[in-house]
């Protein structure tokens, strides 16, 4: 059984007071975390301040982006070791806005998958298709070409660790969320591609539902077979909806 995970992607949203409000939230009121994992992803300049409020909570962190660099001339990226100094143990690769807005590519995302295993943090690999390529039935054409170029870079002995996140881009921030079964028959395949590379890998590779995900439309995407929880944009900056989501997938986990 693969254990529930829930991250919540902050965007660039937040600042020192509101952060400081939304962490005291999750930490009064989260209640026994067994059966899932639970990160943040505050905007890079805020990881100090969320590292500290999280000290000695069961609530992970993570960055939204990061270099394959090392480190050198790379004007405003932040490289891997910068980001472990502060306590960061997980890294969101290939996000759609990343790709759309900031041009990342296929390859971009495989080196940064690279040097995050290498930097010994979590990799969550995002993919996902427009909705012009849903409409056009190339939706699996697409997340298997976005995947796949991660999977051919990967260590096999790490692939188990890491975590994909299948985020239709029409469903980020759009209030669209998936059907369960669209969102199921994505991640059964995503799976199966996985198993190309690595059959056992595939089973404990944890694969998140992300778009529009909400306290109301949670718990029965986490019911699918295939979905090991979600990556949560908007419904992540209320505690109260973000800890309904984390409760879902620990529910989710315990029927699982
Ligand atoms: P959303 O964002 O939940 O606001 O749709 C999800 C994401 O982009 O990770």
């Amino acid at each position: 059984m693969r254990k529930s995970i829930v991250a919540g992607n902050w965007k660039m949203n937040g600042n020192l007071a509101a952060n400081a409000e939304l962490v005291k939230g999750l930490l009064s009121t989260r209640s026994g975390g067994d059966n899932v994992d639970v990160l943040v992803c505050p905007p890079a300049v805020y990881i100090p301040q969320v590292a500290a409020l999280l000290q000695g909570s069961d609530i992970s962190l993570g960055a939204q982006n990061a270099s394959a660099f090392e480190k050198g001339a790379y004007t405003g990226d932040l490289s891997l070791c910068m980001l472990a100094e502060f306590g960061v143990q997980y890294v969101i690769l290939g996000h759609s806005e990343r790709r759309a807005l900031f041009g990342e590519d296929d390859a971009q995302v495989a080196d940064k998958f690279h040097a995050v295993v290498a930097a010994g943090a979590t990799p969550i690999v995002c993919v996902g298709e427009t909705l012009q390529e849903r409409q056009a039935g190339q939706t699996l054409e697409v997340v298997s070409r976005q995947l796949r170029a991660v999977l051919e870079v990967a260590d096999k002995a790490k692939l188990a660790d890491a975590v994909v996140a299948y985020e239709p881009v029409w469903a980020i921030g759009t209030g669209l969320t998936a059907t369960p079964e669209q969102a199921q028959e994505v991640h059964q395949a995503l799976r199966a591609l996985i198993a190309e590379y690595d059959a056992a890998a595939a089973l404990k590779v944890r694969i998140l539902y992300g778009g529009s995900v909400t306290a109301d439309s949670a718990a029965q995407l986490f019911e699918k077979p295939d979905i090991d929880g979600g990556l949560v944009g908007g419904a992540s900056l209320k505690a109260k909806d973000f800890l309904a989501i984390c409760s879902a997938a620990a529910g989710a986990s315990a029927n699982g």
